[in-house]
C-alpha cells in the first residue's frame, strides 16, 4: 500500500527551486511558496505547490493529512561538515583558552585533537555510539535531516575503521542520513611524531593500507584532510587525496583556517567536493573557489567558540560568486554545537549573510557539497521528502532568534522523527 501524506498550511514554503548550487544573487532566491502544500509519496515529494493547487489533486483526497496552521516550511538542513563521533567534551581545554591559551598551543601540549584520540580509543563501541544516538537526536531537534560525519579521533586503522563502521550502523537504526569521510588524516599521531622518518610511516600507512580498505569495504565516499600548521603540509595533503582520488574517494579539505596554506587551490585543483573553513583565504583563493566547483563550506561555530575574530570573508566569497554552504562543524575542540539555526545566526550576525544566503548556504548549497543535490538540499517533485518546520511567521525569524529553538517539526522521507509537542525521537 502506498504511503501518501499531505501537507498543507505552510505559511511560507521555502522551496529553493532552481537548478544547479546557487552562486551571487541565486543564494538569495529562496523560491517562496505562501501557503504553501506538499504531497508526499513513499518519502518523495510527488507535489509542490499551492495549497488550493495540491488540495485539489485527486491523489491529495485519500493521503493521511498534516495541517502545519502556518509554520514556516523549508528543507531539513544539510550539515555536510560534522566530527560526529568523539568520547568526551574537552571543556577542560575550552577553560584554558578563556584563560588565553591559544587552540595551536594546547595541541603542542597533548590537548587538542590528541587529546580526543586518546579518549576514543579508551572508550567502548557501545559508549561511543550512544553519544552519537544523543547527538543525532539533537540535530533532528534543530531541523537537520542529513549530516556528514567524519572519522578522525582514531588515527590508527583499527580505531578510524570502527569510527567509521559505527557511522554505517548508526545510519540503520535511526532516520537521519549519515554521509561517511575518512579523515584518517587529521593530525599526525604520537607515536609517529619527532622524525620526519616517522611522519612518512604515517603517510603510508594512509595511503597504502587504511585508504585502500576503506575503498575496498565501502566505509565512506569521501576523504578529508586537515591540512595547516600543526597537522599536514600541502604536499603531504596532495599525497594523501591523491591515494583517495585513485580508490574511487572524492577529496574535501579542511582549509585556511588557523594559517594560509594553499590548501584551498590544491582543493580546487584535485576537484575537491568542498574546501572548508577558509577564515585565511586571499584573494587569489577567492577567486579559484569562485572559478571552480569546489563548495566554499564556512563554519562561524568555530571562531565563536575558540573567541576569535577572525571570521572567513563570506561576503567576498559570495560576490566572486563561490558556492558558499554553511555546517557546524561539531566537534569537540572547536565547534561543539548541533545546531544549524545557531549557525545561521552566526553567518548573518557575523558573516553579514542575509537570512536568505544562509538558508540556501545549509541546504541545498550543503546538498552539493556532499553530491547529494538530486535528492535533497531543496522541495521539488522526485526530492525527498526531509522538512524542517519552524514556529514562526517569517523565516528570517530563524536566524534572528538564537539560543533558542523554534524548530517545531522535522520530517525525514515523510516521517516525523521531531515533533517539539511530543518529543518523539
Ligand atoms: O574542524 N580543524 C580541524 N579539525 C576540527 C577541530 C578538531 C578538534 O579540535 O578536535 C575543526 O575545527
Ligand atoms: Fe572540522
Amino acid at each position: 500500500m502506498a504511503n501518501s501524506l499531505l501537507i498543507t498550511g505552510a505559511s511560507q514554503l521555502l522551496t529553493l527551486r532552481g537548478r544547479g548550487p546557487r552562486r551571487h544573487a541565486a543564494l538569495a532566491n529562496l523560491g517562496i511558496v505562501k501557503d504553501g502544500a506538499l504531497l508526499v509519496l513513499d518519502g518523495r515529494l510527488v507535489a509542490v505547490g499551492t495549497r488550493a493547487k495540491i488540495e485539489a489533486l485527486p491523489e491529495a483526497a485519500a493521503a493521511e493529512k498534516l495541517d502545519l496552521r502556518g509554520r514556516v516550511v523549508l528543507p531539513g538542513f544539510v550539515d555536510s561538515h560534522t566530527h560526529l563521533i568523539h568520547a568526551a567534551s574537552r571543556a577542560e581545554e575550552y577553560e584554558l583558552k578563556i584563560a588565553g591559551a591559544t587552540y595551536e598551543e594546547i595541541a603542542r601540549k597533548g590537548g587538542g585533537i590528541l587529546n580526543s584520540v586518546k579518549k576514543l580509543r579508551a572508550a567502548t563501541s557501545e559508549a561511543l555510539k550512544q553519544r552519537a544516538r544523543r547527538a543525532l537526536t539533537q540535530f533532528a531537534a534543530y531541523g537537520t535531516t542529513t549530516i556528514e560525519a567524519k572519522s578522525g579521533y582514531g588515527l590508527d586503522v583499527a580505531s578510524e575503521l570502527k569510527i567509521l563502521r559505527l557511522h554505517k550502523e548508526l545510519a540503520a537504526e535511526q532516520p537521519l542520513d549519515i554521509v561517511s569521510t575518512l579523515l584518517g588524516a587529521h593530525v599526525v599521531p604520537a607515536q609517529y611524531r619527532g622524525s620526519s622518518s616517522g611522519v612518512k610511516r604515517y603517510l603510508a600507512l594512509l595511503t597504502e593500507k587504511l585508504i585502500p580498505e576503506v575503498a575496498e569495504e565501502k566505509l565512506a565516499e569521501f576523504c578529508d584532510v586537515f591540512c595547516d600548521r600543526g597537522a599536514f603540509t600541502r604536499e603531504q595533503a596532495k599525497q594523501i587525496l591523491q591515494a583517495a582520488r585513485r580508490h574511487g574517494l572524492t577529496p574535501r579539505v579542511h582549509a585556511e583556517q588557523l594559517t594560509r596554506t594553499g590548501a584551498a587551490q590544491l582543493g580546487v585543483q584535485l576537484g575537491a567536493a568542498s574546501c572548508d573553513h577558509l577564515e585565511q583565504v586571499n584573494s587569489s583563493d577567492i577567486a579559484a573557489l569562485a572559478n571552480s566547483r569546489t563548495v566554499a563550506t564556512l563554519l562561524p561555530g568555530c571562531d565563536f567558540h575558540l573567541g576569535l575574530k577572525n571570521y572567513a570573508p563570506a561576503r567576498k566569497l559570495i560576490d566572486a560568486g563561490a558556492i558558499v554552504a554553511l555546517a557546524t562543524d561539531y566537534n569537540p575542540g572547536t565547534s561543539p554545537t548541533l545546531s544549524m539555526p545557531m549557525i545561521l545566526s552566526l553567518a548573518c550576525s557575523q558573516l553579514r549573510m542575509t537570512p536568505a544566503e544562509a538558508i540556501t548556504a545549509a541546504t541545498i548549497n550543503a546538498a552539493h557539497a556532499l553530491r547529494r543535490d538530486d535528492r535533497i538540499g531543496s522541495l521539488g517533485v522526485g526530492k525527498f521528502a526531509d522538512l524542517a518546520v519552524f514556529e514562526v511567521a517569517d523565516y528570517r525569524e530563524i536566524p534572528y532568534y538564537f539560543g533558542v529553538n523554534t524548530c517545531s517539526m522535522t520530517i525525514k522521507r515523510g516521517v516525523v522523527v521531531y515533533d517539539a509537542n511530543k518529543a518523539t525521537i
